[in-house]
């Protein structure tokens, strides 16, 4: 049993939803000649609207309204679009093995699927908690959240326990974005984290600072620096406390995990080049891996960043995986006229009514600026690496302050005195 295409897509998410796209606006293929294979029953969908708009307590989003590409504007891609652009949707089926030198896959239906030109967008999973050693982890109110299957079961958790508590076990996006659900929900939460912070990876100790408080002014309770290391149960199973390292114990309605997510790479490695730093299935500026009739994009791809002077990065978030799903299908389809992807990270979030942005790379010494304290708060910080800007975050900025400060970090604008950039703030990058 098998079926033969020249392209395809191997995952269903958000970059394979804007390789599409692509694809559909270039016409370089025909009926018949590509496909998407994805594990979910759906076609792609924006997958960030999970933890914001999804877990609203009314007028929450649903499918059909957030399939790629309507996160960018775009046009949104229903399973009919797929139709009348001749793309053939292989949905519900995942791939179990690949191999590469005979360009096929085998799906766990027991088909084998070949392709001339494959583009892996395999994305990530959550870590779970047995990874770590906890058992239990699988009772029916602990939720993860990656997929729209893991978002139903969380709004289904969430109703049985209306005024309950929560614990969040994680403190970087999805602990921050479910906390701040799960109280407009009117769920009391706690949040457990190891660091001293939430979002060690991005947050400066000033930046989360204000957004702890700012929860805390929420009803958000936040216990850091420990873990947990077992959960007390009822006679169903159910989760009724979560155990500290500490000590202590939390009661608990519901639990919610976000500690992290592994790149889906295992299918390839061995055929693959990977970059074992970033876990990450290792390509060029063409997004095109070891093999050069298979590409990678996305979550699972390690991709070299021009203005970090090509330094190899995988990254986790929505406009690399928009931009590179998109940059691989011009690779394909023109690659004489294809330049090396030239991209500027972007990562932002929306919580309750506070909304940021930040670009470029968190790395050199940190200057603040703006308003901390206001109840409509504008405030930022500027990350400066050898004289230079390298990465700005902006807290309640404008569309035009945004855009802004996202050109001062592409120019890496030259800063000569840290003072001056901390009273200048965001006009620095205004009047750049
Ligand atoms: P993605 O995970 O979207 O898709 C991977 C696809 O591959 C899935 O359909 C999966 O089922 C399929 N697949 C994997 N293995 C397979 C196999 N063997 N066979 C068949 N199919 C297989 N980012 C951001 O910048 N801002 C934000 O606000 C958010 N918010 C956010 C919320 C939540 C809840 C999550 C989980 C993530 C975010 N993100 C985000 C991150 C962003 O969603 C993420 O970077 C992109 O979805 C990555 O897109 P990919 O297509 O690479 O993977
Ligand atoms: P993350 O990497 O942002 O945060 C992981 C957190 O897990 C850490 O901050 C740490 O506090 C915690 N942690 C790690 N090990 C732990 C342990 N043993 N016990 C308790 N806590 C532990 O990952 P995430 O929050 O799970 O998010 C998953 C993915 O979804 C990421 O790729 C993220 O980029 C993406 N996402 C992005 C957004 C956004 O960009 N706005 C929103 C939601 C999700």
């Amino acid at each position: 049993m098998g079926r033969a295409f020249v392209y395809v897509i191997l995952g269903g998410g958000v970059a394979a939803g804007y390789a599409a796209l692509e694809f559909a606006r270039r016409g370089g293929y025909s009926r018949g000649e590509l496909c998407i294979i994805s594990e979910e029953a759906v076609a792609p969908y924006e997958r960030p609207a999970l933890s914001k708009g999804y877990l609203l307590p009314e007028g929450a989003a649903r499918l059909p309204g957030f399939h790629t590409c309507v996160g960018a504007n775009d046009e949104l891609l229903t399973p009919k679009w797929y139709k009348e652009q001749g793309i053939e949707l292989v949905l519900g089926t995942k791939v179990i093995s690949a191999d590469v030198r005979r360009k096929t896959l085998l799906t766990g239906t027991g088909e084998t699927i070949s392709y001339k030109t494959l583009i892996i967008a395999t994305g990530a999973r959550a870590l779970k908690l047995q990874e770590f050693g906890i058992q239990g982890s699988d009772a029916s109110n602990i939720c993860y959240l990656r997929n729209i299957d893991d978002a139903d079961k969380l709004v289904s958790v969430m109703k049985s326990c209306p005024g309950g508590n929560a614990v969040v076990i994680g403190g970087g996006y999805i602990g921050m974005e479910c906390a701040a659900a799960l109280v407009t929900n009117k769920i009391r939460v706690t949040m457990v984290f190891p660091e001293k912070h939430c979002m060690g990876r991005l947050f400066t100790p000033k930046i989360a600072e204000f957004y702890e408080n700012y929860y805390t002014s929420k009803g958000v309770t936040f216990v850091k620096g420990t873990v947990l290391t077992s959960f007390e149960k009822d006679m169903t199973g159910k989760v009724t406390a979560v155990i500290l390292k500490d000590g202590r114990h939390l009661p608990a309605d519901m639990v919610v995990v976000g500690i992290g997510i592994r790149a889906n790479t295992s299918l390839f490695e061995g055929q693959l080049m990977m970059s074992t730093e970033n876990g990450g299935i290792k390509v060029n500026g063409q997004l095109q891996t070891s093999d050069s009739s298979v590409y990678a994009v996305g979550d699972v791809a390690a991709f070299p960043i021009k203005l970090f002077d090509d330094d190899i990065r995988r990254l986790e978030h929505v406009d690399s995986a928009r931009r590179t799903g998109r940059h691989a299908v011009a690779s394909i389809l023109d690659p004489s006229k294809t330049r090396d992807i030239d991209y500027l990270p972007f990562f932002y979030s929306r919580v309750f009514t506070l909304s940021w942005q930040f670009y470029g790379d968190n790395v050199g010494e940190v200057v603040h600026f703006g308003d901390f304290t206001s109840s409509s708060p504008r405030f930022g910080a500027y990350w400066v690496n050898k004289g230079r800007i390298a990465g700005a975050f902006l807290e309640g900025g404008s569309r035009e302050e945004y855009e802004a400060i996202s050109i001062a970090v592409r120019r890496e604008a030259v800063v000569t005195d840290m003072g001056e950039l901390e009273k200048q703030g965001l006009a620095l990058a205004i009047q750049e």
